[in-house]
């Protein structure tokens, strides 16, 4: 064996002629691999784990994604920024009367604590907690029982807050406990608990219930930073192309699908575009503090928005059946571009309509955004968020398109004449 070599330049000639390998990979165009992508999920939510905003699990990633975009040759900047730090220390929830019990709970992210005593209080259930819910129910002093769904965790808080409510007892739409985030420091105290417990509750307040809330919690300033690695322009360096994700996780979750996948894909991106020049700058953005309320984005956006003129966001992008390309409205034309690019790269695209993530920093700042997504798994924002959860075609793809739009972005629009290589 072996002792036939044949020598690599043959080999390679070889593949080439029979179109074993494309030309254009050859060549140095652009090719991410699934694996490369994969392996970086496997050490951001396998290795490392939770990734909680101002955490060690945070950190530890920052000095990960720092050391590969170096790797690839960018300049890395670690860009700090001041965020409300939250860690909740305990949450009890009890039935109280003749049948007491515990009821499994989570502080929902950003919750004001309890007094060390808790909240004892009658129930009241208020529907989904929209206006509307509240008519002809009085809820002062009491803690309200409201579902899941239709508004966002914080406006059901304000909502209570509003009516004189003491305390809000949030229960799943779905099987499980998920937690969000009341996206700042809410004005009463708010957790999380299952479907399965909220029926029984909602049943159970019919006949009149009473329950004791108690949430001991954390709320201080701390610093965490994106990772910012710079792809400098050859032709308009001050116009810059943002591409980024949030490498944060919610507690308690590897967060694999969210957002490792985003994360990586981006980094996968990074490693592709190294030696392909751009005529704009392009600057490979990893997000910190996104899960308690976009905060990394929006420091980025306040403090370092001049001359970025785009942006995409990968946000879960290792499950789902397709991706999905959108924002949060304000701009069709970036939709419009990435459903192109993506047919040109031949990539299956679905068109969505999304807010909670990244993006909606830079849309609310007026900077044309786009968020590539691919649908939320069971797991999402559960332990078992792990890196099997993600399929490694789906980051290719993700990074496939990604490039296919960035190489769109970061070129000059019309009516700005490019000759390449000429800085102006
Ligand atoms: N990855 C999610 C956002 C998401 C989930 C977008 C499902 C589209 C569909 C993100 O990390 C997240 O959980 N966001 C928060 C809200 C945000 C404003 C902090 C959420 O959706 O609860
Ligand atoms: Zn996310």
């Amino acid at each position: 064996m072996g002792s036939s070599r044949v020598p690599l330049s043959l080999l390679l000639g070889l593949c080439l002629s029979v179109g074993l390998i494309p030309l254009a990979a050859a060549q140095g165009a652009p090719v991410p691999a699934g694996a490369s992508a994969y392996a970086h999920v496997q050490h951001l939510a396998g290795t490392i784990g939770p990734r909680v905003a101002g955490m060690a699990g945070e950190r530890q990633a920052a000095e990960y994604l720092a050391a590969q975009l170096r790797q690839y040759g960018y300049p890395v900047e670690l860009h700090s920024f001041q965020f409300p730090f939250f860690e909740a220390r305990s949450v009890q929830v009890q039935v109280l009367g003749a049948a007491p019990r515990a009821v499994v709970a989570q502080a929902l992210l950003l919750t004001t604590p309890t007094p060390s005593a808790g909240i004892e209080a009658d129930v009241v259930a208020v529907g989904l907690g929209r206006p509307e819910d509240y008519e002809g129910r009085r809820v002062t002093g009491a803690i309200v029982l409201a579902e899941r769904g239709v508004i966002t965790f914080r406006e059901k808080v304000v909502n209570a807050a509003a009516r004189g409510a003491a305390a809000v007892v949030v229960y799943n739409n779905q099987a499980g406990i998920v937690a969000g985030t009341l996206q700042q420091r809410s004005e009463i105290p708010a957790v999380a608990i299952s479907q399965d417990d909220g029926r029984a509750l909602l049943d159970a307040q019919r006949g009149g219930l009473r329950m004791r809330v108690m949430v001991d919690a954390v709320h201080e300033t701390r610093t965490t930073v994106n990772v910012v690695g710079t792809k400098r322009g050859t032709v308009r360096p001050d116009e810059i192309v943002v591409v980024g994700g949030h490498y944060d996780s919610v507690p308690r979750s590897p967060g694999a699908n969210d957002n490792a996948s985003g994360t990586a894909s981006v980094l996968e991106v990074a490693r592709a575009l190294a030696s392909i020049p751009t005529p704009r700058t392009v600057q490979f953005v990893l997000f910190a503090a996104e899960e308690l309320g976009l905060f990394g984005s929006a420091a980025f956006v306040a403090e370092r928005r001049q001359g970025v003129v785009a942006m995409v966001n990968l946000d879960m992008v290792g499950w789902g059946e397709r991706l999905m390309v959108g924002n949060t409205g304000r701009d069709e034309a970036i939709v419009e571009l990435a459903v192109q690019a993506a047919q040109g790269a031949g990539i299956q695209v679905t068109r969505f309509r999304a807010g909670a993530s990244d993006h909606a920093s830079f849309e609310r700042a007026g900077i044309p955004a786009l968020f590539l997504h691919r649908g939320v798994d069971p797991d999402y924002h559960r332990p078992t968020d792990v890196p099997s959860n993600v399929d490694p075609r789906h980051l290719e793809e993700a990074a496939r398109l990604t490039i296919a739009v960035v190489q769109e972005l970061a070129r000059p629009r019309s009516g700005q004449p490019v000759s390449a290589g000429m800085a102006d």
